[in-house]
């Protein structure tokens, strides 16, 4: 009687550990994709794209995509600096470390 109950539970814990490895790699996949297309740069630069648009199309803005490294690094560095006075980028460049503004303007100038 014990022994037969235990071999049909057999199976069952074989389809849930089953259930629960496939679960673990379709919740893990998307994740390493995603690392794959955004890389640090392109999620950081995410944050200037609310105003001044993902290219060239952000009527009222300065458009960012294409400048040169070392001129956008100027400007974060001079708005981070307050030389700008207390604007709006003045505040955006504040939370920024010189590495990640590099991640960030090196993505940008790289966009077309
Ligand atoms: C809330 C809106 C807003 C966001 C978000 C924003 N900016 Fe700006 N940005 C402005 C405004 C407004 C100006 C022009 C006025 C000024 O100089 O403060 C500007 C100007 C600039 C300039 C100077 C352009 C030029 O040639 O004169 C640069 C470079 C710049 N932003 C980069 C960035 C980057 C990089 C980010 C993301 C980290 C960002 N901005 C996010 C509003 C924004």
């Amino acid at each position: 009687m014990g022994l037969e109950r235990s071999s049909k539970l057999q199976p069952l814990c074989c389809a849930v550990l089953a259930i629960f490895i496939v679960s673990f790699f379709c919740v893990s996949a998307p994740s390493q994709a995603q690392q794959r297309t955004s890389p640090p740069g392109r999620l950081l630069a995410s944050n200037c794209f609310h105003c001044h648009g993902p290219s060239d199309v952000s009527p009222g803005f300065e458009r960012l995509t294409g400048k040169s490294v070392n001129k956008l690094m100027k400007e974060m560095r001079k708005y981070r600096s307050g030389a700008e006075g207390d604007s709006i980028m003045a505040r955006h460049a504040l939370g920024y470390t010189d590495e990640q503004l590099r991640e960030l303007v090196q993505w940008l100038s790289s966009q077309r």
